[in-house]
């Protein structure tokens, strides 16, 4: 059983998502922690549901990123964490969590990146004009949504409609999400 850390700083529906895939025997995992940079933020309601503890730390109480860094890496590793899954962490990675997990950290992103990286990949799209947008699962470096590819799906955007189009891409988060990260786990995708 693969142990793994979800981050989060928002709603968590992928958090949710990913749980309810372990509940379901699809995917060989075990949420140990629930981190958010938010204090407060629902994700924490949604860990408290399945008794998944969490480690919400403000980035503001500490002196740099890098002791704030080194504090959640203190507490992986007293938790034997394997792989660190972002799920709507809105923050960039530094070298702090980068060197302790080399090619261990993936992020979900709600765009065909390289299209459309940063905050509100799906306005951007959508301002855009674009007919096609999608998900896409990759390996963490220290930019905004870069680093290599590991899986992606496209979504149809629905004409003029945000708020279905915001509900697809979601969907096909969840999907993608688990079904990526089952490979990963099991060894079948090797970071380049
Ligand atoms: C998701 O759409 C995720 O792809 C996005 O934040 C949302 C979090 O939703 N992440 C990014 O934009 C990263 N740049 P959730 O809290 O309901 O899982």
């Amino acid at each position: 059983m693969t142990n793994i850390a979800v981050f989060a700083s928002g709603s968590g529906s992928n958090f949710q998502a990913i749980q309810e895939a372990i509940v379901r025997g699809e995917l060989q995992a075990n949420i140990k922690l629930v981190v958010t940079d938010k204090p407060g933020a629902y994700v924490e309601t949604r860990a408290a549901q399945f008794d998944i503890p969490v480690l919400a730390l403000s980035p503001k109480s500490f002196d740099s990123k890098a002791a704030y860094e080194q504090a959640i890496v203190d507490e992986l590793r007293k938790q034997d964490i394997e792989w660190i899954v972002l799920a709507g962490y809105m923050r960039l990675v530094s070298e702090t969590l980068l060197g302790a997990y080399q090619s261990k950290i993936v992020n979900i992103h709600p765009s065909l990146l390289p299209s459309f990286p940063g905050k509100d990949a799906i306005g951007q799209a959508l301002a855009h004009g674009v007919k096609v947008t999608g998900v896409t699962v990759h390996f963490v470096d220290e930019g905004m949504d870069t680093g290599p590819i590991i899986a992606q799906t496209a979504v149809n955007v629905i004409d003029g409609d945000r708020e279905q189009t915001e509900e697809a891409i979601h969907k096909a988060e969840h999907a993608l999400y688990t079904a990526a990260l089952q490979q990963l786990f099991a060894g079948k995708v090797q970071a380049k």
